[in-house]
């Protein structure tokens, strides 16, 4: 999958159901061996094509999606107005950088990452600190760490770095 052609572009309501199967692939892949019930759940409920389209609604919101061969590669999400108390200088969350697995390493997610940043002054975001391969993705990229906190599912606490872009002098 190198050197092919990647377009990024502003999601569209006609995305929405391949952005929530995306997902799913994803979050399982990256997250899970085996598929508890809880799991089952969290993802069915969280990834859904309607979610999707309330997105594409939200004025908070700013969804762009990475296309190769017209099919959906990856996608990146951003929503501003949310507090970071360890960083206080931006409120703007990456909430959401997937790119489908036979993608991975291609630059996809640079590039959706490269469209993110440029319509921001500084943005955060969470990774789990097991995600070691997003965590030298973000590491590439100029992140720094400012803390942690834990995501909760279920009984499971999942720990997970708050990165941020540097400062500007
Ligand atoms: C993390 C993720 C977004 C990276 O996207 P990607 O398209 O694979 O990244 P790129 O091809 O743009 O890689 C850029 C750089 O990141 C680093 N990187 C990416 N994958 C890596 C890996 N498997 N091992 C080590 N470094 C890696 C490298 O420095 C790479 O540059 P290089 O290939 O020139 O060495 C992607 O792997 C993904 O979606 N993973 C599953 C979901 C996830 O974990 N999302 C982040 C949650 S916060």
């Amino acid at each position: 999958m190198t050197n092919m052609p990647i377009a990024i572009r502003p999601a569209r309501a006609a995305d929405a159901h391949a952005l929530a199967a995306l997902s799913i692939q994803v979050w399982l892949t990256t997250y899970t061996e085996g598929v508890s019930d809880l799991f089952a759940r969290y993802v069915l409920s969280e990834f859904t094509p309607e979610k999707f389209l309330a997105l594409l609604e939200a004025s908070d919101v700013s969804l762009r999606v990475a296309e190769v061969d017209e099919r959906l590669a990856g996608y990146a999400l951003v929503r501003s107005g949310v507090p970071q108390p360890l960083v206080p200088e931006s409120d703007s969350e990456l909430c959401t950088l997937y790119v489908q697995e036979p993608f991975t390493r291609c630059g996809v997610g640079s590039a959706l990452l490269r469209a993110a940043r440029a319509s921001y002054d500084g943005l955060w975001l969470l990774v789990n600190v097991q995600n070691l391969r997003a965590c030298r993705f973000y590491e590439k990229h100029g992140f720094v760490i400012r803390g942690s906190t834990d995501f909760v599912l279920g009984e499971g606490r999942h720990r997970n770095h708050v990165l941020a872009t540097p400062l500007r002098d």
